[in-house]
């Protein structure tokens, strides 16, 4: 099987870690079965001041057209408004109904404190649908927002968690080294107060992991969003799959981040019918650009998270491995790790692995 990649590299050091990630792409083993054709797209800021777009037509269109999934690096955005100017994978997002945002927060097995989670974040509706409206009133201004939650959105977002729990635990019966036992979603929400919205929610992710597919397969859990945070800092080794509206999924995915010791180490995934565009999760970090010591594993990670949502999960299993071994052995760090080695050093030691 061919796939076609788009590789968009962006801004900053997306230059430096998305070649990295075609690197390890083009490691993998020929007894997969597995060829893959890139193309190099445009996005981002340097892209808005050569052209005046973040995302021109062409690489939405290609995207679409040509490719089975893409890598994003990161963009910078300006501080300040500039007319014209919005974010790019934002815009892809609604542009290929990338419905869902998929962060995997792990740790190396041996880690004093080891964690392994994956938050599933419904990415179309909730707050972020962005219907605001502000009215004066005789008391001053008031300003509203529209928290929409469907049927349809919280349904398909509830089954992506039960796959991702299936598909783990799959993994794991590999043989891979794993903390848990089980598979386990755990769905976040606040119905105790949003009786209507986060109670739908809460309905229909419990009756589409009820079905047949997850019913005996899957456990599930809840938690209210609030006593989720809690949770999640005292004893985040207990979760597997979390799933969550749109808010609180962007806010308990940074969240779970800052868990695992840097930005540099944790992937992303933004998923749809069939399509995957994988990112790190961390931006384009004008601080340390043009050194050459960005740590390229949030990246490398995000290559096989795409992978897994393209059903190559045997090639994305080599690929965490790879990177597991590295960090498990801790000779080569980047900077970020307190270690010194460059980004070259590590993605050459990862590569030997695989
Ligand atoms: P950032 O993630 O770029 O950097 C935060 C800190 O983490 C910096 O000290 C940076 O050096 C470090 N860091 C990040 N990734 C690293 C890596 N791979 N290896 C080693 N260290 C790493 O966030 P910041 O500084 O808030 O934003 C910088 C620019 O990136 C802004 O223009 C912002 O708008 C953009 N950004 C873009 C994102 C995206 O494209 N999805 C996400 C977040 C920020
Ligand atoms: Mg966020």
């Amino acid at each position: 099987r061919t796939l076609r990649i788009g590789l968009i590299a962006g801004d900053g050091i997306g230059k430096e870690v998305i070649p990295a990630g075609r690197r390890i792409l083009e490691a993998l083993p020929a007894s997969l079965g597995l060829k893959f054709e890139f193309i190099d797209l445009k996005a981002g800021w340097e892209t808005f001041q050569q052209t005046g777009t973040a995302l021109p037509d062409e690489t939405v269109s290609i995207l679409k057209s040509d490719c089975d999934g893409a890598l994003f690096g990161a963009v910078s955005s300006p501080t300040t408004a500039v007319k014209g100017y919005s974010s790019p994978i934002v815009a892809l997002r609604k542009k290929l109904d990338l419905y869902a945002n998929v962060r995997p927060v792990k740790t190396v097995v041996s880690a004093p404190r080891p964690i392994d989670m994956v938050i599933v974040r419904e990415n179309t509706e909730d707050l972020y649908v962005k219907e605001e409206r502000t009215v004066d009133t005789p008391e001053g201004k008031v300003a509203e927002a529209v928290k929409r939650i469907s049927q349809r959105a919280s349904s398909r977002i509830a089954a992506m968690a039960g796959e991702i729990a299936l598909r783990r635990q799959k993994i794991r019966a590999a043989g891979a080294p794993s903390i848990h036992r089980g598979p386990l979603v755990t769905i976040t929400h606040k119905s105790n107060v949003l009786s209507q919205t986060d109670g739908l929610f809460r309905a229909t992710a419990r009756e589409a992991l009820a079905g047949p597919r997850f019913r005996d397969a899957v456990a599930v859990e809840e938690q209210i969003v609030d006593s989720m945070v809690y949770k999640l800092f005292r004893q985040p080794e207990a979760y597997d799959v979390i799933v969550a509206p749109n808010l609180y999924g962007d806010i308990l995915s940074d969240g779970a981040a800052a868990l695992v010791g840097s930005l540099g180490l944790v992937p992303s995934a933004n998923v749809g019918e069939g399509f995957a565009i994988g990112e790190p999760c961390h931006g384009s970090a004008p601080d340390i650009q043009g050194q050459g010591i960005a740590n390229p594993i949030a990246t490398l990670r995000s290559a096989a998270l795409m992978l897994e949502f393209l059903n190559e999960e045997a090639a994305a299993a080599k690929i965490y491995a790879a990177v597991d071994a590295n960090l498990e052995e801790g000779k080569l760090l980047s900077p970020d790790l307190g270690g010194k080695a460059k980004t070259e050093e590590v993605v050459q030691d990862i590569l030997r692995r695989l």
